[in-house]
């Protein structure tokens, strides 16, 4: 690694070195000489098991592990997150997702803004506007619009609590895809005069959203003439002058600020929805399972500290046992976007290939995270997980109380889910006679949460320790988490060939590929 202190390098070396001697261990003799093993590698906070006993360390990975972490003076770098210094150096802003819960200094200023007193009168207006919609008879339906953070987030926390819904919640749809099927059929099953159209945005700019935005208001306007706009439309955005030009009226708007990431943005504003679905009182408590993490997070020692360890044991499975994949399996189907938000979470922040001094870096960042619900991610990619060639580490997350009372269904998904760990890691040895495609190898890592119940608040710690971890990771890597350019070329390429495809230009005049251009004109002959 480059651009590090000497102890640094030496906290490196040391891996490097500890490693050679790991590759050959195998799990299963760990458990067999070691009969505390399970409670010497797992910790516990307030309805939370993060048990990594499964992972293929022993005490000596994990002291040189946090030699490593201290080595980055990786506590430091934690207090200039929560004292708002602006960690996102390429864009100059902080990220302070954490005072959105609480959790930050509260006499930040930021742009001459006490910040606590921003969250504190943007809350109060959400407060207000989901009391006023809860109150409405008059909504039946909430189209949420929005993209990557101004999405996933609240689209997974909608979907994963919907056993707490309050009783006045209007139907709520996700729209986010420039994929016109969704819009075209959601639109068609809408009452116009009882929906309500809510466009997320900390830019108000993104493509998709905004085409999406205008295809709603065109349905407004039509159905309803042009003066319904105001009533009918909501926006959260950190633009809020390109949200009026919109139509949208300004009692109507939600504030965002610069110093909130998107994927780190649900616990602000672009919870709205979350807090619709739930009512505001239990939006609280999703806050506040956030903001027990982030106590754990400020003040737990760094070898019982759950977002510090699950960060160092993706280092270890990404940097020295060359791992490059995650899997992330929760054994529920309401948790069905939560791979997908990690992903964003981990891809987005993480996927990077320059350091933060900006020169190129030699080592492994990300890895590609994948995952579903178990058990029905069982019969698609599990065999890949057992057999495949590959390692792939699994974060397993089951939750011991169902929030129904159908016992047997729920015995069976957490004794799946508990097999599988085991299975992945003691393997099962060819017997004698037998094909060779029934061995399993096993030896294979995964790290278990075992949670209370799924319900906002320990969603909420879940999701503040997964967010945590990603930190941490870019601290180690050396890498700006809190930017995303990685996304802009693409952004870019596709204005001039969308003109293209809208018979406003001609792909011949583009410098592009003789590949990307026949793809057009072959699309375009279709066309005409
Ligand atoms: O394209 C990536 C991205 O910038 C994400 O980081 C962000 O969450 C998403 O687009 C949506 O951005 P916005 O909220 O500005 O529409």
């Amino acid at each position: 690694m480059s651009n590090r202190t000497p102890e640094f390098d030496a906290a490196w070396t040391a891996l490097n070195q500890h490693v050679v001697e790991m590759r050959d261990i195998r799990l299963k003799d760990l458990f067999a000489r070691d009969n505390s093993r399970a409670n010497s590698f797992q910790e516990a906070i307030d309805g939370v098991v993060f048990d990594y006993s499964k992972q293929r360390v022993n005490s000596g990975t994990m002291a040189a592990l946090l030699g490593l972490a201290k080595a980055c003076k990786i506590e430091d770098w934690r207090e200039k997150m929560l004292h708002g210094q602006p960690l996102n150096i390429t864009e100059d802003r902080a990220a302070l997702h954490c005072a959105l819960r609480g959790s930050a200094a509260k006499s930040l200023m930021i742009d001459g803004e006490n910040i606590s007193h921003f969250i504190r009168d943007a809350q109060q207006k959400m407060r207000v506007l989901c009391e006023d919609i809860h109150n409405n008879e008059n909504v039946t339906d909430i189209v949420w619009i929005g993209i990557g953070g101004s999405d996933l987030g609240p689209r997974l926390v909608c979907e994963s609590l919907q056993d707490f819904k309050h009783e006045d919640a209007p139907n709520l749809h996700f729209i986010s895809n420039a994929d016109g099927h969704r819009i075209a059929r959601l639109l068609k099953t809408l009452p116009p005069t009882t929906t309500r159209f809510m466009i997320a945005s900390k830019t108000f700019s993104t493509s998709e959203t905004m085409l999406n935005a205008h295809t709603a208001r065109q349905w407004i306007a039509t159905a309803l003439g042009e003066s319904a706009i105001t009533q009918q439309f909501y926006a959260v955005t950190s633009e809020p002058e390109e949200a009026e030009e919109f139509g949208i009226s300004p009692t109507h708007i939600l504030p965002m600020r610069n110093w909130i990431g998107g994927r780190f943005s649900v616990w602000g504003m672009i919870g709205f929805p979350v807090a619709i679905l739930l009512g505001f009182e239990r939006f609280q408590d999703f806050l506040s399972g956030a903001k027990f993490a982030d106590e754990h997070f400020k003040k737990a020692p760094l070898n019982h500290n759950i977002p510090i360890l699950m960060a160092l044991i993706s280092i270890w499975n990404r940097n020295f046992l060359n791992y490059n994949t995650q899997c992330v399996v929760p054994y529920a189907q309401d948790l069905q976007n939560f791979a997908p938000y990690v992903q964003q979470l981990e891809m987005e922040s993480n996927g990077k290939n320059v350091d933060r001094e900006g020169n190129l870096i030699t080592y492994q960042t990300s890895p590609i995270v994948f995952g579903g619900p178990g058990t029905t991610t069982q019969h698609a990619l599990f065999q890949m997980l057992h057999q495949g060639t590959q390692v792939t580490p699994v974060d397993f997350i089951g939750f011991i109380h169902p929030n129904h009372d159908l016992e047997d269904h729920h015995a069976m998904l957490l004794s799946n889910m508990i097999a599988q760990s085991e299975a992945l890691m003691r393997g099962e040895e060819k017997k004698p006679n037998t094909p060779s495609y029934s061995e399993f190898i096993g030896n294979r890592p995964s790290s278990t949460f075992l949670v209370e119940r799924l319900d906002p608040y320990h969603l909420g710690m879940l999701m503040a320790l997964y967010e945590h971890k990603v930190f941490v990771q870019g601290i180690l890597w050396n890498i700006n988490s809190f930017d995303q350019w990685g996304v802009e070329l693409g952004k870019k390429l596709a204005t001039p060939i969308n003109e293209c495809l809208t018979q406003k230009g001609n792909p011949d005049d583009l410098s592009y590929s003789s590949s990307t251009k026949n793809l057009m004109k072959r699309i375009l002959s279709k066309n005409s």
